[in-house]
């Protein structure tokens, strides 16, 4: 069935994504038409999938739905136009996990694997935990109000994951602007302006952004060659699959995904969970009467912002989701947001707590591509608000929230809070 056209048009509309309306579009799709068609002007039609369930069968079949086939993002005709002229054909600007099926796909994933596992992350809790408290530190320095976005949600996962890379710190706050260009590209405020020659609906600053990203891990991966550290970096740099080094393309793409995947999802899932506090006083008493509640508060916070809104997948052959037929070639849209507010899944989906059990949120997608960093981005919350809570006496919002234009990955860009801290 085609769903109708205001509901189309939200789901590609960046706007939407900022003022919560795509949170309507998701509930009527589930009640009404939860694997539903949409066809926006100047888009190719595509499924649009609501429903919990729905998303996690089609995740867990790899071979039935692939990531690489077609963008792995939501694109107009003219982008992926654009994109296929660049390349020669293929729809996507990098080539990571998130483009790859198997066979590649296991390979290049089983490179970096161990490093993102629990066992390896144990050893990175005293490194992290000082980057948490410093962080506190720089929040406590602003006497009681501050945009939490700005000094703590941004600059925290970014000095994690930059410091697991080995990115020197001086360079952090390039690599800041490049993710904030390259997923906010349609936030008026985030995205690198297009050059004053470029085509409606061209790609060509992202392409830019992608440009500036390579040149930079280029030395990096240069450095690595030459001199191995006991850092990602040196990982990715001296990778090899079937007995040969990675491609510099796949390299590249490589520290690509980790740089930027890192943080910007981290950074909005921790501004989301001080916005939940400013607006739950209980939940903020619940979590602050007994530390041992914060990872309940953690997952809690990832089901509520649930940052990467969307990743698009096709079908290799005819295949019965849901009790409906999908045929081969059909691209479909896993709406994580919305499978995250599934009325048969969570009882009370539109509110926030921290007590919920279990919580079977799925922000981190589902099974080939689930999210490599999940370990790593639980843990770096965990460890912000174990360090913050002790301190922080009382906190409310001090002004508007605002969240980022974007339909990929989207989150708060201010967050204006007072508060007090012992
Ligand atoms: C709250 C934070 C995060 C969220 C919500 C999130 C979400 C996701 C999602 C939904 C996917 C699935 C992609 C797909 O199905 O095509 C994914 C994959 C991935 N994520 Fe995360 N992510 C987060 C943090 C991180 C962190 C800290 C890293 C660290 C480097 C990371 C690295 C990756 C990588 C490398 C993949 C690709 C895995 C693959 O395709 O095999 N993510 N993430």
């Amino acid at each position: 069935m085609t769903i109708p056209q205001e509901v189309a048009d939200a789901i590609v509309d960046p706007k939407a994504y900022a003022d919560g309306r795509i949170y309507e579009s998701y509930a009527w799709l589930r009640a009404n038409d939860p694997l539903g068609v949409a066809q926006p002007a100047g888009y190719d039609p595509f499924r649009v999938v609501t429903r919990h369930a729905d998303i996690l069968e089609i995740s867990r079949q790899n071979e039935l739905f692939h990531s690489g086939d077609r963008a792995t993002t939501i694109v107009n005709k003219a982008v992926d136009d654009h994109v296929r002229k660049q390349t020669g054909g293929s729809p996507h600007l990098v080539r990571s996990l998130v483009q790859m099926d198997a066979p590649d796909h296991p390979k290049y994933r089983a490179l970096t694997q161990a490093w993102f596992m629990p066992r390896n992350m144990q050893g990175l809790d005293q490194r992290i935990r000082n980057i948490a408290r410093a962080s506190v530190e720089r929040m406590a320095a602003k006497g009681g109000e501050c945009d939490f976005v700005r000094e703590v949600a941004l600059h925290y996962p970014l000095h994690v994951i930059m410091e697991i890379l080995g990115v020197p710190e001086q360079d952090e706050p390039r690599m800041l602007m490049l993710t904030q260009e390259l997923f906010g590209a349609a936030d008026p405020e985030l995205g690198r302006a297009p050059s004053a020659t470029a085509a409606p609906g061209d790609r060509s600053s992202i392409q830019a952004v992608l440009a500036d990203f390579y040149q930079y891990f280029a030395q990096i991966s240069a450095d690595r060659r030459a001199n191995p550290r006991d850092d990602l970096a040196t990982v990715i740099a001296t990778s090899q699959v079937d007995g040969r080094p990675i491609s510099e393309f796949e390299a590249m793409s490589y520290y690509v995904i980790v740089a930027t995947a890192g943080h910007d999802t981290t950074s909005s899932t921790t501004a989301g969970a001080m916005r939940a506090l400013c607006e739950n006083p209980d939940q903020f008493a619940y979590v602050k009467q007994d530390l041992s509640r914060v990872p309940g508060f953690i997952d809690e916070a990832i089901r509520w912002t649930t940052p990467v809104k969307t990743f698009m997948r096709s079908a290799t052959a005819y295949a019965k989701v849901g009790g409906q037929a999908i045929v081969k070639g059909e691209w479909l849209m896993l709406c994580y947001a919305s499978g995250n507010r599934d009325e048969a899944v969570f009882d009370e989906p539109d509110r926030f707590r921290a007590d919920r059990k279990p919580n079977k949120q799925l922000a981190f997608g589902y099974g080939a591509h689930l999210c490599l960093g999940q370990h790593l981005a639980k843990m770096e919350m965990r460890i912000l608000y174990e360090e913050l809570l002790p301190r922080l006496q009382s906190v409310e919002l001090a002004g508007e929230p605002r969240m980022s234009e974007a339909l990929f990955v989207n989150g708060l860009k201010r967050l204006p809070i007072r508060f007090k801290f012992s």
